[in-house]
């Protein structure tokens, strides 16, 4: 029998800094109100020079590997999702596998805009339930604030940076994730783009000077199509898990806008008491912003075990998708883990691994072979 995959570790991370819509005001051409009205957005946190993508994904990453009780030497798959990632290559996963030390662990990023914590967490829990893996480490990362030009009224007062994580565990009893659904078309891809700075158009003077490193949205574009899938694909979802919305607890989805989310929930036919929405305080985290709406609802008691939630979010791409699971939390534990203890060996384990290739390259030279 093939194994389920539960999610049994959560964690967040946000920067200090946070930036309201009256600090806005003194940058563009907007106001307070106008933001609250179309948007439902009054702050958002914005990175620091000191904090990045990474930086964010580990520490989400160790608070979520606690609340599992799971050292990170057990890793075996790290999927970072994002779309703003340190570089190109290598990987932001693999940064966040040297950070904490997961020594055992493949790492990847998955470019699925503000749904792919949700392809990221289908892939994990497929991989689970194929046999192939047991514990596997799910993020949502972003610091779009770097990617944003501070001059667009029409983006700049949409976007906050932050971390979530889930880790997701094997277990033979019934439980975990139970059916998800992953879109996308796109035919949509210019609605919402970073049109320079890949191998298609190379940043250079000339795309700096057009601000084509920046985020373009037409926003109208993206709010209809938002408001059209997300009910979509809950429904969809929750179906193929052989349920009924009635049968739903709790719906977290990806926090844009809180006008989508009320669009999202008449389309879902249930209430905004079933719904969680933060997009107050932290703006659109992008692809993080359900695993952290995630751990403010269980802080709050709004998810405990037992319960069935859906995940559901859109992006860029264009991308949409849901997921359903049965909410279980944290295993029993036989013996503490302490994956936060981790962090100082991951970090001389680096620091001698490094040191080791500078040795190599001074005994063997450039030559290979
Ligand atoms: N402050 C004041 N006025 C503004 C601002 C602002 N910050 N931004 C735009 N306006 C003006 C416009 O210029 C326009 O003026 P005009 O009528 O004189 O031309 C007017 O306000 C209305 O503009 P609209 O674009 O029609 O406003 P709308 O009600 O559509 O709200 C918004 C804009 C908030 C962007 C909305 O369209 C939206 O939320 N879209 C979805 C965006 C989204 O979710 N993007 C993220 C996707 S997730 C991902 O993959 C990263």
């Amino acid at each position: 029998m093939s194994p389920y995959a539960h999610i049994t570790g959560w964690g967040m991370c946000l920067p200090e800094k946070i930036l309201t819509n009256d600090d806005l005001e003194k940058l563009v051409d907007t106001n307070d109100a106008w933001i609250v009205e179309r948007t439902g957005i009054r702050q958002r946190y914005i990175a620091g020079a000191h904090e990045t993508t990474a930086t964010m994904a580990a520490e989400a990453a160790l608070k979520a590997l606690a609340v599992a009780n799971l050292n990170p030497v057990k890793l075996e798959l790290i999927i970072v999702s994002t779309s703003s990632p340190e570089h190109l290559f290598p990987a932001t996963a693999c940064l966040v596998q040297d950070r904490i030390g997961a020594i055992k662990a493949g790492a990847f990023d998955l470019s699925a805009a503000c749904s792919g914590f949700i392809y990221a967490v289908n892939i994990a829990a497929q991989s689970i339930r194929s046999g192939a893996l047991r514990n596997a480490l799910v993020i949502g990362s972003e610091t779009l604030s770097r990617l944003v030009n501070w001059k667009d009224r029409n983006t700049c007062i949409l976007f906050g940076d932050g971390a979530g994580a889930f880790v997701l565990q094997a277990s033979e009893e019934p439980g975990g994730v139970l059916s998800a659904v992953m879109r996308s078309d796109g035919s949509g891809g210019d609605s919402l783009s970073v049109p320079a700075g890949g191998s298609r158009m190379p940043t250079n003077a000339a795309t700096v000077a057009e601000g084509l490193h920046y985020i373009h949205m037409n926003g109208r574009e993206v709010f209809r199509f938002a408001t059209r899938v997300m009910s979509q694909a809950t429904h969809e979802a929750v179906e193929k898990a052989n349920l009924t919305m009635d049968d739903i607890s709790l719906v977290i989805p990806h926090q844009a806008n809180k006008r989508i989310i009320e669009a999202a929930a008449r389309g879902m036919d249930i209430s905004m008491e079933r719904v969680v929405m933060n997009v107050e305080r932290y703006g659109n985290t992008s692809t993080a912003s359900i695993p952290i709406a995630t751990c403010e609802a269980i802080q709050e008691g709004r998810l405990t075990p037992g319960d069935k939630v859906v995940f559901v979010g859109f992006g860029a791409g264009l991308t949409w998708g849901a997921a359903v699971a049965l909410w279980s939390g944290p295993f029993p534990a036989r013996r503490r883990a302490r994956p936060v203890s981790y962090r100082i060996w991951a970090k001389i384990r680096s620091y001698i691994r490094r040191a080791v290739r500078y040795l190599e390259s001074l005994i063997w030279g450039s030559h290979v072979g």
